[in-house]
C-alpha cells in the first residue's frame, strides 16, 4: 500500500453515508511510521550500502528541485523501505511532482521537510437549516516517512457560525475543534488580525499526526445550522502551515461572485510535512568512535564524508546533515562540500562577515571545514575570538623601540650632515689642491686630539683663540682656531694664502705647520715658539727685567727682516696688517718670530671678500684709517711702534690714554723730554757705554719717527729699516766690544 488515500471533496451526501457505519469517517489505513523503530533498532551496523542514484536521474520536476533520497522513477530514489519515489507529471506546463496525489511544492533537506498543496473543507447553506454544498477534507499517509509537521502548521477554521472538528490519531482517539462566530460582517474582525474566533479561528495541532480529517458534525444526526448564512453563507476549515493565513472579512462573503475557494485556487494552501529516514537503520554513535569526544553519531544513510545524522524531530528515524563548515547532500557521497567562509565573506559581506567573524587586523583564509582569521604582522590571538587581535609588544614597549631607533637613526644622520659638511668646507677652502701641494692636513677629529680637545688657550687675538698642542707626543704646535663666521671665503684667495705661508720659510717667521680645512674657516697649526710674546717679554707677566739694548735691536733687526722679507716675497702685495709687539714672539734665545702673517688678512677675506685690516687701532696707520689703503707702509708705521715700546719699555697706548708715538714724535725734539722717555734699564752704568747707548736709542728713536711720518712717502721701506738697523746695531757692538766707531755716526732728528 503505498499511496494515500484522500477523500477530500467527497461530496456530502456519500460521506453521510459512510458515517452511517463507521464514524466520522471510515477509513482505515495502516500508519508505519509509529512502529518502524521497533524494526530498526536491533538492526546491526553494518549495513548494505543503498545503491547510489544513477546519474541520469533527473534533478529537477518542473520548479521543484529534487534532492536525493527523493527520485524521480523506480530507481532514482532511497532504496529503503521508504518512499522517497516521486511522479512528474510532464502534462502540465512546467511539469508538476506528485507525491500519490499531493502536489509537491518544495523540499528541504536540511530541515527535513516538505510542502504540500493542501485543500479546504467547506459546507455551504441557501437557508439556516439547509446546506447545499459540503465538502470534507480527510487523508491518511498509508506509508512512511511523512508525518504532519506539528510546529509549522496551524489549523484554521473560518465563518460566522462555525463550529469545524479536526481528527488527527489513526485510532481516531484524538479530536480537537475550533469554533467562530460574528453578529454581523462588522463583528467580525478586521483585515489581518489574528484569529481568534470573530470570523475566524484557530488552534494548533498535535505531533505525530499521519492521519488528518476536517468535518462539521460530531454525530450522525446532528443537523449542522447556520443562522448566519445571509451573510455567511460558507465556512472553510484546513490544515495549513502556519502564518500562511491571513484573516479577510471577504473571505467569508462572495465578492464579485467569487468565494474563498476561488480565490485561494485548487493549488493555494501550502501543508508542511516532516519526513525522515524512518526504516532503514538508526543514529547512534558509533562503537569504535566513542571514545572519542568529537564522535559524531553515524547512520546508514548518511554516506557522505562530513555527515552526521540526528535523531527526527517527531517520529521514528533520523535525518543527516552536513557537519559544521560543510554544505550539501549529506546523503549522496561526497555531497558535503567545503564552504569556503572567506569567498563567502567578500562576495556578500552584509550577510556573511556577522555569520563568519574575522575581527580586525587579521586575514581569512579557508581550511576544509571551517576557517581561519590569522593575525597579521604584529599582531597575536585569534581574530575569530570576540577579543581579536592583539598587538605583540605592549604598546609601550613600541614606543621604547621606536624611540630607541629613531634618536639612533637621527644620531646617523646628524653624523652624515657633518661629515658632508666638512667635506664641503674641505673643497671649498681647497682641500685637494692644497693637499698635492704636500701641506699637512689635518681633520677636526686629529685637531681636536692635538689640542687635548682645545684644553690649553695660549693666546686670544681678534680672530680666535691660540690653543696649545702636541703632536706625535714631541713637536708642540699652536692650534689657531678662529671663531669669527665668514660666508664668501673665495677658495683661490685662501688657497694662495696659504700655499705662500707654506712656502715662505724665514727664521724670523713663524712656520705654518699646517691646517684643518673641515671648518668654516680653515683652522691653522704654526710652530709653538716658547717665551711668548714681546709684548708679555716687555710689559707683561712674563717680564724680564734685564734686557739689553743689543737683545732688543736684535729683536728689532729680526722683526724688520721678517717684514723686509715678506713685504719683498713674491709678486703679491704682501702685508701683514697687524704689526704689533704681541705678534711678535721670542723663541727660547730670544729670537724674534713674525707671527700671525696674514691670518688678518685671511680673516678679512673671509668677512668681507674684499681687503681690509682687523688689527690693533694703537698700531695702526693713520694714513690707512684716513684712505682706507694699507700698504706696506701701514706695516712700517705699524713696525714704528714696536720700535718705541722697544726704547721705552712703554705700551703703544700707556698712562691710561696717552699715545706712545704721539708723545715720543711730540717730544723728540727736545732731546732731554725725549731721553726721559727711554727705558732707564738699558742704559750701562758707566758713563761711556750709557753715552754710545744714548746715542744708539737716539737713532732708533729717530727712525721710529720716520716710520711714524704721516707722509708715507718720507717712511723708509722695510729693506731700508734693516739697514738701518744694521748700522744701529753695528754702533751699539762697538760701543760694548769697541769704543772706535761711535763719534762717526750723527744723530739727526727732524
Ligand atoms: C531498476 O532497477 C532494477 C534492478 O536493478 C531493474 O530491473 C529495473 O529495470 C530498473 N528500473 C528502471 C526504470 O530503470
Ligand atoms: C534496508 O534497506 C534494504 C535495501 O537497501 C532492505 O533490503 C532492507 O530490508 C531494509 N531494512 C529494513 C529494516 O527496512
Ligand atoms: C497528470 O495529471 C493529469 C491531470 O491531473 C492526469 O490526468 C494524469 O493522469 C496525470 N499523469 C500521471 C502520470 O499521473
Ligand atoms: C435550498 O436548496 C435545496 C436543494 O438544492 C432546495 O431544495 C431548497 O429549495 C433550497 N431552499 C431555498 C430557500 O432556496
Ligand atoms: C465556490 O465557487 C465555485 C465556482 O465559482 C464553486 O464551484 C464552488 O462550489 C464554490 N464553493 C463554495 C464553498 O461555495
Ligand atoms: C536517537 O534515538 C535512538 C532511540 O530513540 C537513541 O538510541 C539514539 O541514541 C538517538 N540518537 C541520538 C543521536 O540522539
Ligand atoms: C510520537 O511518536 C514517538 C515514536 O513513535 C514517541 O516517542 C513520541 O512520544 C510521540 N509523541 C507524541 C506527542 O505522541
Amino acid at each position: 500500500m503505498k499511496h494515500l488515500v484522500v477523500i477530500a471533496q467527497v461530496p456530502w451526501f456519500l460521506t453521510t453515508l459512510a458515517l452511517a457505519f463507521s464514524y466520522p469517517v471510515p477509513l482505515h489505513l495502516p500508519v508505519v511510521a509509529a512502529d518502524a523503530n521497533a524494526v530498526v533498532s536491533d538492526m546491526a551496523f553494518p549495513q548494505p550500502m543503498p545503491a547510489p542514484r544513477p546519474a541520469d536521474c533527473p534533478s529537477m520536476c518542473g520548479d521543484v528541485q529534487i534532492p536525493y533520497p527523493f527520485g524521480i522513477g523506480d530507481n532514482c530514489s532511497w532504496s529503503g523501505l521508504d518512499e522517497f519515489t516521486l511522479i512528474c507529471n510532464r502534462t502540465f506546463n512546467p511539469p508538476r511532482p506528485y507525491l500519490g496525489d499531493f502536489e509537491v511544492m518544495s523540499i528541504a533537506l536540511d530541515a527535513g521537510e516538505m510542502r504540500v498543496v493542501g485543500s479546504v473543507s467547506y459546507i455551504c447553506y441557501n437557508s439556516s437549516t439547509t446546506a447545499i454544498a459540503d465538502g470534507i477534507l480527510g487523508w491518511t499517509f498509508t506509508f512512511a516517512p511523512f508525518l504532519v509537521s506539528q510546529k509549522r502548521n496551524t489549523f484554521t477554521a473560518i465563518g460566522c457560525h462555525t463550529l469545524a472538528y479536526l481528527s488527527g490519531m489513526d485510532d481516531r482517539s484524538y479530536r480537537t475543534g475550533c469554533i467562530t462566530s460574528c453578529k454581523s460582517l462588522h463583528a467580525a474582525a478586521q483585515d489581518g488580525e489574528e484569529c481568534t474566533g470573530l470570523g475566524c479561528c484557530q488552534t494548533s495541532i498535535p505531533a505525530n499526526i499521519s492521519t488528518i480529517e476536517v468535518f462539521w458534525r460530531d454525530s450522525p444526526n446532528y443537523t449542522p445550522i447556520n443562522p448566519a448564512w445571509r451573510y455567511s453563507p460558507c465556512s472553510y476549515a484546513f490544515v495549513a502551515e502556519k502564518n500562511w493565513y491571513h484573516f479577510r472579512r471577504r473571505d467569508l462573503t462572495l465578492v464579485a461572485n467569487k468565494n474563498f475557494t476561488d480565490r485561494v485556487g485548487d493549488r493555494g494552501i501550502p501543508l508542511v510535512l516532516e519526513w525522515a529516514i524512518r526504516s532503514n537503520g538508526s543514529c547512534r554513535i558509533q562503537l569504535e568512535d566513542n571514545d572519542r569526544e568529537s564522535a559524531k553519531p553515524a547512520a546508514l544513510a548518511c554516506v557522505s564524508a562530513h555527515s552526521y545524522c540526528t535523531n527526527a524531530t517527531q517520529g521514528s528515524g533520523y535525518l543527516c546533515r552536513c557537519s559544521e563548515g560543510y554544505m550539501g547532500n549529506p546523503y549522496i557521497i561526497g555531497g558535503c562540500t567545503n564552504i569556503n567562509e572567506c569567498e563567502l565573506r567578500k562576495s556578500n559581506p552584509a550577510r556573511y562577515e556577522k555569520l563568519y567573524p574575522c575581527h580586525s587586523g587579521s586575514t581569512c583564509y579557508d581550511t576544509q571545514g571551517d576557517y581561519m582569521c590569522k593575525c597579521k604582522f604584529g599582531l597575536k590571538g585569534d581574530g575569530k575570538s570576540n577579543k581579536g587581535c592583539q598587538l605583540i609588544f605592549p604598546e609601550y614597549a613600541i614606543a621604547i623601540v621606536g624611540t630607541f631607533v629613531a634618536s639612533v637613526l637621527a644620531c646617523l644622520v646628524v653624523m652624515e650632515i657633518k661629515r658632508r659638511k666638512q667635506k664641503k668646507f674641505f673643497d671649498k677652502n681647497g682641500g685637494e689642491i692644497l693637499k698635492s701641494m704636500g701641506i699637512n692636513i689635518f681633520t677636526e677629529g686629529q685637531l681636536k686630539k692635538i689640542t687635548n680637545r682645545y684644553s690649553t688657550p695660549i693666546g686670544e687675538g681678534a680672530f680666535g683663540k691660540v690653543f696649545m698642542g702636541i703632536i706625535d707626543a714631541t713637536q708642540r704646535v699652536a692650534v689657531k682656531r678662529s671663531h669669527v663666521k665668514g660666508e664668501a671665503l673665495r677658495q683661490e684667495d685662501f688657497v694662495n694664502e696659504i700655499t705662500i705661508q707654506f712656502r715662505i720659510s724665514h727664521a724670523n717667521l713663524v712656520r705654518l705647520v699646517g691646517c684643518c680645512l673641515e671648518t668654516d674657516i680653515p683652522m691653522l697649526v704654526f710652530e709653538f715658539v716658547p717665551n711668548g710674546s714681546l709684548y708679555n717679554v716687555l710689559h707683561g707677566a712674563s717680564k724680564l727685567h734685564m734686557l739689553p739694548l743689543l737683545v732688543r735691536l736684535d729683536i728689532a733687526l729680526g722683526s724688520a727682516q721678517a717684514l723686509a722679507y715678506m713685504h719683498s716675497h713674491g709678486s703679491h702685495n704682501h702685508v701683514h696688517g697687524d704689526v704689533k709687539s704681541g705678534n711678535i714672539l721670542l723663541d727660547e734665545n730670544l729670537t724674534p718670530k713674525v707671527s700671525d702673517f696674514g691670518s688678518s688678512k685671511l680673516v678679512s677675506i673671509a668677512m668681507h671678500a674684499n681687503w681690509s685690516v682687523a688689527g690693533d687701532m694703537n698700531y695702526i696707520d693713520p694714513v690707512y684709517i684716513k684712505t682706507g689703503c694699507f700698504t706696506e707702509k701701514s706695516d712700517v708705521y705699524s713696525f714704528g711702534v714696536v720700535l718705541l715700546e722697544l726704547i721705552t719699555r712703554k705700551t703703544a697706548k700707556y698712562d691710561g690714554c696717552r699715545s706712545l708715538p704721539i708723545d715720543f714724535v711730540m717730544s723728540c725734539k727736545d732731546e732731554g723730554k725725549r731721553r726721559a722717555m727711554y727705558d732707564r734699564d738699558i742704559l750701562c752704568e758707566d758713563d761711556g757705554l750709557s753715552y754710545v747707548n744714548m746715542e744708539c736709542l737716539d737713532r732708533i728713536g729717530e727712525l721710529a719717527v720716520r716710520c711714524l711720518k704721516e707722509d708715507v712717502e718720507e717712511r723708509p721701506t722695510m729693506v731700508e729699516m734693516v739697514e738701518a738697523l744694521k748700522q744701529v746695531k753695528s754702533v751699539a757692538c762697538g760701543c760694548s766690544c769697541s769704543h772706535t766707531t761711535y763719534e762717526t755716526y750723527t744723530v739727526k732728528f727732524n
